[in-house]
Parts: structure tokens; C-alpha cells; sequence
């Protein structure tokens, strides 16, 4: 088999020891104020032979939040928290971009501030999407959330647009300031972003709305202002064309996000990073559309979904790829790189404590040294 997946890689000027990515995972386990704790610090670092660490989504702002107990990045203690993550990632010899998210419409009242409808583009409710929420608001010990029905949201009025913008561009600054190597805007699986990209979730008819040029203003002013602030070569931007769970599923995927990378070139995003699969909802992608997306865009490409060391491996082979992402396998296995590399038997994962918890399912998955 071929050991591409093993090379180094220059990341827009950070060089990588290899193309193994840990795609961003949600893992539910802030403390109180939505700040990273001290085992969030130590799941990061044991992970850090990762080529990069994308983290969880983190919410750029307290109405950004979608789920108990995710982290925030609008907070001084929550920088302060991030920077004892990025320290801890750095002194194990790794590198780590923060993912900015904004839910949009996929939260509860509960979570918003003073039990606020959630804000979207339009006013329109995917039926059956859940959210989890904490049932006592007892803080992380509480251990899993309750998954409910996200709540109605209210649309945005064009003039509220540009705050949340300058909120994604403020947590731009405070990941920077809290050590991270770069950022990656979530704009896929259903979020903010991806609501407004979306013809069915977006029915606006001011500039926001309407034509694709609209559709796709919010997604540019967002990464425009992101990317003024962190640099263009340390923005990344995470898309998902072809998922269809959390409520977003594009008539003309194609299209759409071909346009979008190629706005996304003319800014000089570091990578797009494709989402194939969101959990179990991972439609083929064609080999012509990632070829496609090879020609309009020219910087680094990373792919996740359902990936092993084969696909991985062929994803590289045929020019689709620069780094492919391993979700779950990354949960279940700190030291995924060596593991792939040796051809060992990968560590199980356990979903019932993918979301929310202590410590058991999240910093106690043995590595290969342990006998792992
Ligand atoms: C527990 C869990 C949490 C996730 N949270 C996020 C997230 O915060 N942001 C995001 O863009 N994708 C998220 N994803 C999607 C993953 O990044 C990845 O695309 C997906 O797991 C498919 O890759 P895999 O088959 O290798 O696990 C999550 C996936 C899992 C399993």
C-alpha cells in the first residue's frame, strides 16, 4: 500500500508531519461559562500526532450555542481555557485550528440567552432534527443530554446580519490570542452558514437570499472578516454538499458549492475541508465533482467520512486529497497515525459516551504503548 498518508504537508506555511487530520468533533464536556476544562487539554494532547487537530464546534457567541455543554470563544475565561488546550497540543508536538460554529436554527430555547427563539435565515423548523440539551442544568456532571426537537427560530433582520459576522470574526481574534495555529469556519451540516447557502432553508428576499450570489454573501462577509483577522493561510472552511440529516439537502450541489470554493479561492482560504458524511448519512460523492473541485480551487483539500488507511490512501492517489479526516476512529484510538501506519488493530468506540460525560470514553482509550 502506499504510504502518501505518511508525507509531510505544508499547510499554508505550517508543515505537517503527516496527512491524518482529526476532523472536528463535538464531545459535549465544557465546564461551567462554556469553558474548556483541564481533560479537554489532555484528550487534545493525546491526539497531537495528529498532522492537524481541527476541535469541536465551538460557538462564537452565547446564541451561536446549539448543545449543553459545548465550549465558547467569546469569553475571556474561555480563551484563557483554550490557551491551556493549545499549550497542551503544542508542548506534545501538535498542531490545532479552532472550529468557529454558529448553529443558527439547531438549538432550544434552554440554551439560548434569556430563552430566546434560536436566529436563522428564515423562520422555518426542520421537523424531527434534535438537539441536546441538559434536563436538570445540573452542568457537566449531569453526564448525556436529553435530545428534543431544536425550537422554532425567528428570521434574521438584514441589519442584525453584520453582528453576527463581527462575532465570528471576534472569536477569529480570541483563537489566535488563545495559541491556536489557525481557524476552520463551520459552514456545513446544517448550520448557520450552511443555512444561508441552502435554498430550502433560506427563503430571504433581501441580499442575503434569493440567487446564489446571495445565498453565498453571508459564507463570504464571514470568512472575509475571519480571514482579516487570522490570516488566509490559517483559515479553513468545512462544507458538506451532500448531507441531508440536519435538515439542509441543496437541489444542485454541484453548482453551488463549485461556486462557493471558487469564492473561497478568490479569498485564499488555506483548505476546504468536505464533510462525506455527517454520522451515518454519507451519499457517494463522484469522482467528477471532487475533480471539479480541484479546478476551481487551488488550495489544500481535506476530506472526512467513514475513511480507513485504503480509502484514504486511494483519496490521495487519485488528487481528490491532501489530508484525509478520521472521526470516530480518532475518538477511540489517541494514537490513530501509528496504528494506521502499522497496520494495528483499531480500539472500538463507544457512542454512548460520544456526547457529554466525564472522563470515561473520552481520555481513557488506551494507546498502543499501554497494550492498547
Ligand atoms: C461525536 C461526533 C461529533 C461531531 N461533531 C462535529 C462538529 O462539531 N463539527 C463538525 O463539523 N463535524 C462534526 N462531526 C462530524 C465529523 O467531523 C466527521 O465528519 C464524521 O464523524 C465522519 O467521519 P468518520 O466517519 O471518520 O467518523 C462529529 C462527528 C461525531 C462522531
Amino acid at each position: 500500500m502506499s504510504a502518501a498518508l505518511f508525507e509531510p504537508f505544508d499547510l499554508g506555511g505550517l508543515r505537517l508531519p503527516n496527512r491524518v487530520v482529526m476532523p472536528p468533533m463535538t464531545r459535549a464536556r465544557a465546564g461551567d461559562g462554556e469553558v474548556p476544562t483541564r481533560m479537554m487539554a489532555d484528550y487534545y494532547a493525546q491526539r497531537a500526532s495528529a498532522g492537524l487537530i481541527v476541535t469541536e464546534g465551538i460557538q462564537v457567541s452565547p446564541d451561536g450555542q446549539g448543545y449543553a455543554w459545548t465550549p465558547g470563544l467569546h469569553t475571556q475565561a474561555q480563551v484563557a481555557g483554550w490557551r491551556a488546550v493549545t499549550a497542551a497540543v503544542h508542548a506534545a508536538g501538535g498542531r490545532i485550528f479552532a472550529q468557529l460554529w454558529h448553529v443558527g436554527r439547531l438549538s432550544h430555547v434552554s440554551l439560548q440567552p434569556g430563552g430566546a427563539a434560536p436566529v436563522a435565515p428564515s423562520a422555518l423548523v426542520a421537523d424531527g432534527v434534535q438537539v441536546f440539551i441538559d434536563p436538570d442544568r445540573l452542568g457537566a456532571a449531569a453526564g448525556a443530554g436529553q435530545k428534543v426537537q431544536h425550537s422554532a427560530p425567528r428570521a434574521l433582520g438584514t441589519d442584525e446580519v453584520k453582528g453576527i459576522v463581527d462575532a465570528f470574526a471576534r472569536a477569529a481574534g480570541n483563537a489566535m490570542a488563545a495559541g491556536f495555529d489557525g481557524v476552520e469556519l463551520h459552514a456545513a451540516n446544517g448550520y448557520l452558514i450552511h443555512q444561508f447557502i441552502d435554498a430550502g432553508t433560506n427563503l430571504r428576499t433581501d441580499r442575503y437570499g434569493g440567487s446564489l450570489a446571495n445565498r453565498l454573501r453571508f459564507l463570504d462577509e464571514v470568512a472575509r472578516a475571519v480571514a482579516a483577522v487570522a490570516g488566509p493561510g490559517r483559515t479553513g472552511v468545512r462544507f458538506s454538499p451532500l448531507t441531508t440529516q440536519q435538515g439542509t439537502s441543496d437541489a444542485t450541489p454541484q453548482s453551488t458549492y463549485l461556486a462557493a470554493a471558487r469564492m473561497m479561492d478568490g479569498i485564499g482560504v488555506a483548505y476546504l475541508h468536505i464533510a462525506q458524511a455527517d454520522w451515518d448519512d454519507a451519499p457517494p460523492m463522484p469522482a467528477a465533482f471532487k475533480e471539479a473541485l480541484r479546478l476551481v480551487y487551488s488550495g489544500a483539500m481535506i476530506y472526512a467520512g467513514h475513511y480507513d488507511r485504503a480509502r484514504a490512501e486511494e483519496a490521495i492517489g487519485k488528487g481528490w486529497a491532501d489530508l484525509v479526516g478520521f472521526g470516530r476512529p480518532f475518538i477511540a484510538n489517541p494514537d490513530l497515525p501509528l496504528r494506521l501506519r502499522s497496520g494495528t488493530a483499531l480500539n472500538g468506540g463507544d457512542p454512548s459516551s460520544y456526547f457529554g460525560g466525564g472522563a470515561r470514553g473520552y481520555i481513557d482509550y488506551p494507546p498502543l504503548a499501554a497494550g492498547g
